[in-house]
């Protein structure tokens, strides 16, 4: 089914997503594991959610490897460094995958992955509570904190865990400021946080303290007994594996556009989920890379939280309100809903409803700047009965001047063809479309690129004329096998 010839006879790949998270990663990861003699994860962390379907029963996951279905093959599946590691996360996620009766016995962790703690998600929470309408919308799951101990030289890693006595001495030290800050606070807007019941912090509570450091240093010392086989030093695995010619499969989290290096800042998250922050994150270098997939959503595209999103088609106030919604209503707002029902967009996190528009080439050519080999079409089935489809090809900036340095003027009316990573300015671009009849027919069915409609072949065409990158690989829904390779 995998088409071998794609791929390199050794050496490493990569599946990243060249816009802002939830386009299918975990589908194509999936499938291309059983070329891979290694999987590794490498950013982001319980934020990203992926779902794996096992006997008709659906599992939803965030920090284990989308690519642990191939673990039963003997695929070493790894944890990298660049994770965002929350323990009791893994602690539940390996539970359900007992559950599901699938094996992780070839699931190992970075000893050097620093560790979410109590307090970097009840620093998310209350700072997006505090926050109003200047919010990030974040997943909650303590990411943004867990990032700034990390590079303001206080967090902990995994390996801490394993020796209680330094674990406690650094837990001291990371938690004094931070309890400074939410001692500072409304006490009441801590409290709630702390007791909501589905994260399971009441017991790290403490009425003057704010934190029971007791309590922390028990679980996590818990975590560290539970998960020791699988902690290791994943960056030298891997180094090795690269030495010794494997074939590893570098797995990404969360899109470019959300990249903290590379995003539409600031409405990103804290890891680099480009290529060069993946590779980073495993212990390798770019370099290392001989093929990058990048995932695009096409030719619709979707986000979560707070931030600009020039195609944006509309925020359906309650879509409940169109329980027929029609895909080629003259309402974009009834079309959005439409398109959010048929693909199932609902955040596999946080399960908030995914923001729907159409695709923008200008942040893909953005995005591919930063990594991105060959191109993966994924949901394209979502539009099968789409009359007409619309593709950003560029803007219309529409705002002051605003000079960029190196005497580059952005001025009102300016045409504008690659996305600038800024969400100020990119609030001021204006959408140009270039609209294209629809192929209106199933595609759920096509296993071959030939017998792919006219009039979806003229739409990757463009696609990948525009940006100057091939298409390798277009998915038609959400099965192994609905998958095209071009
Ligand atoms: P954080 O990563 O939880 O701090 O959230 C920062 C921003 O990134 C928010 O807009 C989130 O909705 C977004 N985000 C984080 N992880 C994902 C993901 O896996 N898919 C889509 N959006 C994400």
């Amino acid at each position: 089914m995998l088409k071998e010839s794609m791929l390199p006879k050794t050496g490493a790949i990569a599946v990243i997503d060249t816009q802002w998270g939830d386009t299918g990663k975990g589908k194509v990861v999936d499938l291309l594991g059983e070329w891979a003699d290694i999987i590794a994860r490498g950013t982001g962390g319980a934020n990203a959610g992926h779902t794996l379907v096992v006997d008709g029963k659906t599992y939803i996951f965030h920090l284990i490897p989308s690519g642990i279905l191939q673990d039963v093959c003997g695929t070493i599946t790894i944890i990298g460094n660049g994770v965002a590691f929350d323990p009791k996360v893994v602690c539940e996620e390996l539970a359900m995958l007992d559950e599901a009766g699938l094996s992780y016995n070839n699931l190992k962790i970075a000893n050097n992955a620093h560790l979410v703690l109590p307090p970097h998600i009840v620093v998310d929470r209350v700072r997006e509570l505090i926050a109003g309408k200047s919010k990030i919308g974040t997943t909650g799951r303590g990411i943004g904190p867990l990032y700034t101990d990390h590079v303001s030289r206080c967090g902990l890693k995994v390996r801490d865990m394993l020796n209680p006595e330094q674990f406690r001495t650094k837990l001291i030290k990371n938690l004094a400021p931070k309890i400074k800050y939410l001692q500072s606070l409304e006490c009441d807007t801590v409290r709630e946080v702390f007791q909501e019941e589905t994260l399971g912090l009441s017991t790290f509570w403490h009425e003057t303290n704010v934190f029971d450091v007791d309590a922390i240093v028990e679980a996590y010392v818990a975590y560290g007994r539970k998960l020791n086989h699988m902690i290791t030093d994943t960056d030298n695995l891997l180094r090795e594996a690269v030495k010794e010619g494997e074939k590893i499969l570098l797995e990404g989290a969360q899109g470019t556009l959300l990249s903290i290096d590379h995003g539409i800042y600031p409405m990103i998250t804290s890891s680099d989920s480009a290529i060069a922050g993946l590779a980073k994150g495993v212990g390798l270098s770019e370099r290392d890379v001989d093929i990058v997939f990048g995932i695009v959503k096409a030719p619709y595209m979707t986000r979560v939280g707070e931030g600009v999103f020039p195609t944006e088609l509309g925020v359906p106030e309650d879509d409940s309100l169109y329980p027929d919604a029609d895909i080629n209503s003259d309402d974009v707002i009834e079309q959005c809903v439409a398109i959010r029902s048929t693909g199932n967009e609902f955040g596999a996190t946080t399960g908030r409803p995914r923001r729907i528009g159409w695709l923008d080439l200008p942040l893909l050519r953005y995005s591919l700047q930063f990594g991105g080999d060959k191109l993966v079409l994924t949901k394209v089935d979502v539009l099968d009965k789409c009359k007409t489809i619309k593709i950003c090809t560029e803007y219309i900036y529409d705002g002051p001047d605003y000079d960029l340095g190196g005497s580059i003027l952005l001025r009102n009316g300016d045409i504008v063809s690659v996305a600038i990573g800024d969400d100020w300015i990119m609030s001021h671009m204006k959408p140009v479309y270039e609209t294209f009849p629809g192929w209106v027919s199933d595609t759920s069915q096509i296993r071959d690129a030939d017998k792919l409609p006219a009039n979806l072949k003229i739409i990757i065409e463009f696609i990948e004329s525009s940006v100057a990158t091939r298409v390798a690989i277009v998915s038609v829904g959400p099965e192994r096998d609905q998958t095209i390779f071009v």
